[in-house]
């Protein structure tokens, strides 16, 4: 059975799908068959990764028509890493999370626990918000790892999110685990920064990561790269982005 880790703060543009992306390929560049499920109506994992929509997407799995396996592919840049797709143009997955998934909330962990045979490690890339979609995919997880940026309304979001899960759990039956937080974008020239660490790590029970600005991200998404090896004018990933990634993998799967 493949451990399943989803990625999410309800919150807009704090990393989730770079930091879900990179770990998946940081997984599967290690030797494990990784799988990302794009949870995301906006597909912009599968955009990251795919150059052609393939013939299935997630939401043609959850709405039974076809098989899980008939819609997993493989990622063409990356050994052993395969993707569920979500096609962002069409929104197929957005209407069915909005009509069809109220009366299944468990029909993506269902499909989780099908695909969890052929894969030891399985990513999430969920979208902003805490609506049917995320809570369906996040009792679907084992755990789930909260991205932020360095400002107040991120840590406000964070609180909110950490109240919200308990009422998941208790009202989904649910026993996802919740006790990483990754300060994304960091930089710590800047005060603020600084101070919002601080205040993170003030957060009882939880392990605080930072991943630090790096443009190599924007560079490899814009090229359907994974990060690791890509190379922008001789440069490539920074010591600390490596450093933190390699941190993150270690922890996250152990
Ligand atoms: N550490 C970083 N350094 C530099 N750029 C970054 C970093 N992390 C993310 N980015 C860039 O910030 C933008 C937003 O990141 P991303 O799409 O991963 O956020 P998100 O939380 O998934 O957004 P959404 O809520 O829309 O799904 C992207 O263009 C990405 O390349
Ligand atoms: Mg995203």
């Amino acid at each position: 059975m493949a451990k399943t880790v989803a990625f999410h703060l309800q919150k807009g543009g704090v990393g989730k799908t770079t930091i879900s992306g990179t770990l998946a390929c940081q997984s599967a560049l290690g030797g494990h068959k990784t799988l990302i499920v794009d949870c995301d109506p906006q597909g912009n994992i599968s955009s990251w990764f795919l150059k052609e929509p393939p013939k299935y997407e997630l939401a043609d799995v959850l709405q039974g028509k076809c098989y899980v396996n008939d819609a997993i592919v493989k990622v063409p840049a990356v050994d052993n890493l395969y993707i569920l797709p979500t096609f962002g143009i069409g929104g197929t997955l957005k209407l069915y999370s909005e009509t069809k998934l109220a009366e299944e909330p468990f029909v993506l962990q269902d499909l989780i626990a099908e695909a969890s045979a052929g894969f030891e490690r399985i990513v999430l890339d969920l979208s902003p918000g805490l609506g049917r979609l995320e809570r369906s995919a996040l009792i679907a997880s084992d755990e789930v790892v909260s991205p932020m940026i360095s400002e107040v309304f991120s840590l406000d979001g964070l609180e909110i999110f950490i109240h919200e899960l308990v009422k998941i759990r208790k009202n989904m039956r649910a026993s996802v685990k919740h006790n990483k937080v990754i300060i994304n974008s960091y930089d710590s020239r800047i005060k603020q920064h600084r101070d919002i660490y601080a205040a993170a790590l003030k957060a009882k029970n939880y392990e605080v990561y930072l991943i630090p600005v790096d443009p190599i991200f924007r560079k490899c998404q814009e090229a359907g790269k994974a990060p690791q090896g890509f190379k922008i004018k001789g440069r490539g990933m920074k010591d600390s982005t490596i450093a933190a990634f390699e941190k993150l993998d270690k922890d996250i799967w152990k």
